[in-house]
């Protein structure tokens, strides 16, 4: 299927993750991997966009290790970069671009949405890469005694903390609105930073973000074998399937066990060990093929996927159920209630079936962009970009003046 121009369709990639091999976490890796790609451009080097003049910076924020308990006075550096060559005024909007599972690089606050939306709104674009990967990775490494505090609900409180230091550094007015920004699993936490902080974030753009935890995701193989055969994809699962097959079996499960175990940080790239440990202590979103119409045979079965918490951390079977239950009760799974969220998401991305894809009320949007995979509206504008994701990016326009406009004309009459 290379080359064949024509409608967006299923990257290789996401195929590929089907067969990658045996452990969970390769796959939402692989589509983190996909979009650092997507917002850093094709070409090699930083990544910095032709109009950038300046590369941007970067900065630490000393954070703490354990926000929840203030008698534990333990700390660690969070990396972030900032881009302030739109930034029109100390009352102008922040753009936060919150970082997921993998290292932050520089393109994040230069290429792609959120920064392309900058010039527009005099916006200061920062980048705040995620507690336990990249650089921001405590000092003692990723035992499992440390990983204690890995969680969405950390990293929740280092936008919380980080948005109030921020602010400060850059005296930033307070009237100022900051819009959280993030695609797949930081898309979630762009939805959940408005709400569970509404004083603190103003609204949030969500792109393609699971916000349902799921022990058994079958529906991604639905979702994968229905666009595989859909005219807008332009292929049959049996081309596909034949010469991906192929990849997958490189890698035994006792190396991938072993690769899993290694307790030393990766400074660059995704965390696979971290990941794997949201997934067992959060999320689940173990993909699985079980149903007998499922056109994909070398998926494993849920229980040896499960297994993996439990060889790599210990973690029993019924404590990840337990686990993925809670994330649900805590953030409301589809329905967050949250208020001015804009939910994007793509129709031939599996994740889709865990994100919002439907309006609720006045204060959440939502976008199901035809033809469009995972977080592709994040990617930077390209000549081959179809109408309807160029409509799906004008809408995004669209919600941020619905959202600022009315903001700016009451700074307009008085800020601070
Ligand atoms: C809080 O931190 C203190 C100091 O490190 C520690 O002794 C205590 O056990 C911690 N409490 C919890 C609930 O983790
Ligand atoms: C922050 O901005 C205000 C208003 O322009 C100004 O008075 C103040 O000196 C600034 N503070 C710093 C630290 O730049």
């Amino acid at each position: 299927m290379a080359g064949r121009p024509g409608p967006p369709r299923l990257g290789p990639l996401l195929l590929l993750s089907l067969w990658g091999s045996s452990a969970p976490a390769p796959l939402l890796r692989r589509l983190a991997e996909h979009i650092e790609r997507f917002q850093e451009g094709s070409g090699p080097g930083l990544g910095f966009g032709p109009n950038a003049l300046v590369p941007p910076k970067q900065g630490w924020l000393e954070q703490p290790l354990d926000p929840f308990n203030t008698s534990d006075q333990r700390s660690f550096l969070q990396r972030y970069w900032v881009n302030d060559q739109h930034w029109a005024s100390r009352h102008g909007p922040v753009f936060l671009h919150l970082g997921g599972e993998g290292s932050l690089r520089p393109g994040s606050v230069t290429r792609g949405h959120p920064a392309a939306l900058a010039p527009a709104w005099g916006a200061l674009v920062i980048g705040l890469e995620h507690r336990f990967y990249g650089l921001s990775i405590p000092a003692g490494g990723l035992d499992v005694a440390q990983l204690r505090f890995l969680s969405s609900r950390h990293a929740l409180a280092d936008v919380a903390s980080a948005r109030l230091a921020l602010g400060r550094l850059f005296n930033v007015s307070s009237s100022s609105p900051w819009i959280c920004f993030g695609g797949s699993y930081a898309g979630s936490l762009a939805a959940w930073a408005r709400l569970k902080f509404p004083h603190l974030i103003f609204a949030s753009v969500a792109s393609s973000a699971p916000v349902r935890a799921v022990l058994d995701f079958s529906e991604y193989n639905e979702v994968v074998s229905r666009s595989l055969t859909s005219a807008a994809v332009g292929g049959s699962p049996e081309v596909v399937m034949h010469s991906l097959g192929q990849r997958c079996l490189s890698f035994s499960r006792a190396e991938t066990v072993a690769q899993l175990k290694v307790t030393e940080s990766q400074v660059s790239g995704v965390g696979d060990r971290q990941w794997l440990y949201q997934t067992c202590t959060e999320f689940g979103f173990y993909v699985t093929c079980e149903d007998p119409s499922c056109p994909f045979s070398r998926v494993p079965a849920l229980p040896s996927q499960l297994e993996l918490c439990q060889q790599v951390f210990g973690l029993s079977t019924s404590s990840v159920a337990q686990a993925v239950t809670q994330t649900n009760s805590y953030y409301g799974g589809q329905t967050p209630g949250a208020t001015q969220v804009l939910f994007i998401n793509g129709d031939t991305d599996p994740w889709h079936a865990l994100s919002v894809t439907q309006a609720s009320g006045q204060s959440v949007s939502a976008l199901l962009i035809p033809g469009a995979s995972h977080c592709m509206d994040m990617a930077p504008e390209r000549p081959s970009d179809s109408p309807s994701l160029r409509r799906g990016r004008q809408s995004i326009s669209q919600q941020l003046q619905t959202w600022l406009g009315p903001a700016q004309r009451s700074q307009a009459r008085g800020g601070d």
